[in-house]
This record gives structure tokens, sequence and C-alpha cells, in this order.
């Protein structure tokens, strides 16, 4: 999230696996709002056997000092949803959401007008601290991650997790909290496999900082299966109304040729020089779907910081003031729909070698910290009720079986058929497949999770 008008000038400087249903298993209850569920397969997401872009917002009135799950406050959201439709987006970000509130009616309200929703799994209370963070890595942490996922896997328009926000950024001793970043990432994979959910791909956003973004894009997707992610993200500000080549998106395009699993811009939108959207074009091209998945312009709400296009009213129920940008990204989305097609994806993933040690990389090993024993627990015990945003926050919650012990063993993080909570049934995700072996899980899994919710409270 950006925070200032200088942010964009110093930043410069600076497939499912085979579910096995059984005769046991029930078809699920009919739910309002249905749409197919997004998954991660090669270097793509498919809806189905389409394949999937993102062409989206991010989205968090108020930004981040605010604390406000939009998606809990139903005015809001009936609110900004039809500005959604206006925009004719597919996918929103919410950076911060209260894992202790319901979120049923904006959700169904989200999937009645076909939009999906990415979520980041932390927030400024629970959170890796980029400065110290062995001690922030902690089961009370983990807690909030899992409780967070336990309330939003549910919904079949949940597209993604994110599993850190700009937790590296231009300062070089950050990277060091890459390790602990990539934990999560292995840990949230886990989670939602332990508990038998669908695989709903989980990932990193990374900050637009040149100078260590292919290695950490690198070592977000090097090691064991079970340490790499389902996609990689990051921001991206250098478009600022030129073109692909001055950008230097095509050195973007051909630096992730080859990277192995699916990529998207978790923001773009540079405010210098005017605001065309451009962007959305280069994005929708042959030049770039190869490579790239789509991306999410920041921001929907206007900020003190400048880009929003939505001036949001100070009486929530009123409508919101349309600025200069939102009928520009609008036409920008007209223009340049999804291509039909499969926009030369590769139908494989694959790992890549991590980085090594330099001046602007200062992880010197490739072996993760373990996950702390209280938080390996909540893979067979469930994580429980989250803590929301009230909480006392979790960066100093280490110490005991809170805390994370030395570092663990690669291959960690695999959760095998026998490892399962008894009761669960396998849907986990899988690495191989392309869309065909993709086209039919959503709904197997969409019986298997319904068979876990037998009591219905999980249930739309
Ligand atoms: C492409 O990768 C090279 C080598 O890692 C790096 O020096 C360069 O800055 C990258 N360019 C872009 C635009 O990401």
């Amino acid at each position: 999230m950006r925070s200032s008008v200088l942010v964009p000038v110093l930043a410069t400087l600076l497939g499912l696996g085979s579910a096995k249903p059984t005769a046991t298993e029930q078809e699920p209850p009919s739910k309002r709002a249905s749409v197919p569920t997004v998954t991660a397969s090669g270097n793509a997401f498919w809806q189905g056997d389409k394949r999937f872009y993102v062409r989206g917002i991010d989205y968090q009135p108020g930004g981040s000092s605010a604390m406000a799950d939009p998606l809990a406050d139903t005015t809001v959201c009936q609110r900004d949803i039809a500005q959604f439709k206006k925009l004719g987006i597919n996918t929103i970000r919410v950076y911060i959401t209260d894992n202790s509130a319901n979120h049923d009616e904006c959700m169904n309200a989200l999937a009645d007008a076909g939009i999906y929703v990415i979520i980041d799994a932390n927030n400024p209370l629970y959170s890796i601290n980029r400065l110290d963070p062995g001690p922030s890595y902690n089961a009370v942490y983990l807690q909030s991650v899992f409780a967070t996922i336990d309330e939003f896997v549910k919904y079949d328009n949940t597209m993604a997790f994110f599993s850190g926000n700009e937790v590296i950024n231009d300062d070089v001793k950050s990277t060091k909290a890459a390790r602990y970043v990539k934990a999560v990432t292995r840990d949230m994979r886990a989670y939602i496999k332990s508990r038998g959910y669908r695989a709903v791909p989980v990932g990193y956003s990374a900050a637009d900082v040149a100078q260590n973004r292919m290695q950490l894009a690198h070592y977000m997707n090097c090691g064991t299966d079970d340490e790499r992610s389902d996609f990689f993200a990051f921001n991206d500000y250098s478009w600022c109304n030129s073109n692909f080549q001055d950008s230097g998106w095509d050195q973007k395009v051909k630096n992730f040729t080859g990277y192995g699993i699916a990529i998207f811009l978790s923001e773009y939108g540079c405010l210098t020089n005017g605001r065309d959207f451009g962007e959305v074009a280069a994005l929708m091209s042959d030049k770039m779907t190869g490579v790239y998945s789509g991306g999410l312009m920041y921001e929907y709400a206007l900020e003190e910081n400048g880009y929003g296009i939505a001036k949001i009213p100070s009486t929530k129920a009123s409508a919101v003031q349309e600025q200069d940008g939102f009928d520009k990204f609008a036409s920008a989305l007209k223009a340049n729909p999804a291509p039909t097609g499969d926009g030369g994806f590769t139908s494989t993933t694959r790992s890549v070698a991590c980085p090594t040690k330099d001046g602007n990389w200062l992880v010197d090993s490739t072996l993760l910290p373990a996950i702390p024993a209280a938080a390996q627990k909540m893979m067979s015990n469930g994580a429980g009720k989250g803590p929301g945003l009230k909480g006392d926050g979790s960066q100093n919650a280490g110490g005991g079986d809170s805390e994370s012990t030395g570092d663990a063993t690669p291959g960690s993080g695999t959760v095998s058929e026998t490892g399962k909570p008894s009761g669960s049934k396998n849907a986990a995700a899988g690495r191989a497949g392309g869309p065909g072996s993709v086209e039919k899980a959503p709904f197997v899994v969409a019986g298997l999770v319904a068979v876990l919710t037998l009591t219905g409270t999980l249930l739309l």
C-alpha cells in the first residue's frame, strides 16, 4: 500500500490433485451465489478450463490506518460493488479483513457480480516485523493467519491469499525477513491441505523494489515443493503513461519468462505523466499473457496519496464521487478484454535456483525456520476463532511453544495422505496437470468441503 505521493519516486530509487469422492459424500446444498473457483496450474490461473486473468483493483477504503474491513460492512461493500460493476473488474484485493467477522453478505454480493477476492492474510497488528522477523514469526501470528484462511476459504470467489505484503522493501536488512515470509507461505499451504480445504492459491505480494525483485521472486519459487509458492505478485509503478519498451515491461517479461509459476501485478498505476491506463492494453496483449496473468490497479478509494479513483463519502451510505481516472480505467478495461484462448501459457510448473547472498540480498541459507509447535497443532485441531482487528497483536507474542526453534528440514511442510486430520478427505493441491485436469476439480472439491462442514455453520 502506498502511503504518500512521494512513494513512486522513492520506489524508483530505492491443479488440483485427484480428489477421491466416495459413496458417502453428498451434493453441496444450493448456495445463493456461485462462481467457478479459480485454481493455479502451470504458470497461469484457471476458471474451470478457461484461462483467468486478474482484471482488478486494490480496495481498502480508509487505507491501512483505518484498520477497517470493507467486506464486513454491507453498506460499504454494496455501495462499492455498484461501482465495481461500472468499472467492469473481475477481482478486488482487500488488504485488511477481520477474521472474527461474518462476510457472507459482501462475499455473496461480489460473487453475484462475478467478482473474485484476493485476501491479505496479515494486517498491521498481526504481521511479520521486517527488521526483527524471528520473534514475530510465532504461533499467535499464525493463528490469526490460519483463522483468516478458515473465514475466507469457504467462499467460491476467494481467488487467492497473500502470505505477506511488502515485508521486504528497499532497506537491504529487510531481505532477511524473506525466510520468515516464505515459512508463512509454506505454513499456509500446509494448513489448507491439512484442513482438507479447496486449494486456494497462496503467494507473496512484493514491493516495487528493483534491486531485489528478481532475487525475491526466485527465492519464493526455489527449494522443495512444500516451500514454493503457488504464484508470485509484485507492485509496479514504472509505466507512467509510456509504453511497453520505455517502461521496461519488455524486460520484466523477458526476466520472468520460464519462471515456472503464475505471476501478476499486485499494484500498478503510476501517476506521473498523467494516467491513461495503457497498462491494461499491455497486460492483455500477447506480449505479456504467456508470462503474466493480469494485475490490480492501485487503487479504488481516494486517499491523500492521490491514487484512488473514487472519493468515499463521509456518510457511508451516500454515493461515491467518481474521479478523473474512474472512466479512464473503465474504458481501458472495456477496450482490452481478456484474450480468448490460452494466452500462450506454460503447462508445466518448475522451481528455479535459490538466489545467492550478495550486497542486495542478505539471505545466506536456503533453510526455513521450523513452524512453532503450537502452530503445528493447528494443522489437525484447526485455528479456532480469529482475533479480529482489536486483539493485542502478535509481533511480541513469541516464547514457549509459540516460538520457532531451529530450522526446518526441507519437505517438512509436505502434507501426506496419512497425515490428514481424521475425517477429512483429500482436497489438497497438486502442481501437475494443465487446464484439463483442473476442469472438474472445483465442483468435486465444493462437495468435499460440504462434507467437512456438515454442521452447516461454514456454508454460505
Ligand atoms: C532483469 O534481470 C536482471 C538480472 O537479474 C536485472 O539486473 C535487471 O534489473 C532485471 N530487469 C528488470 C526490468 O527487472
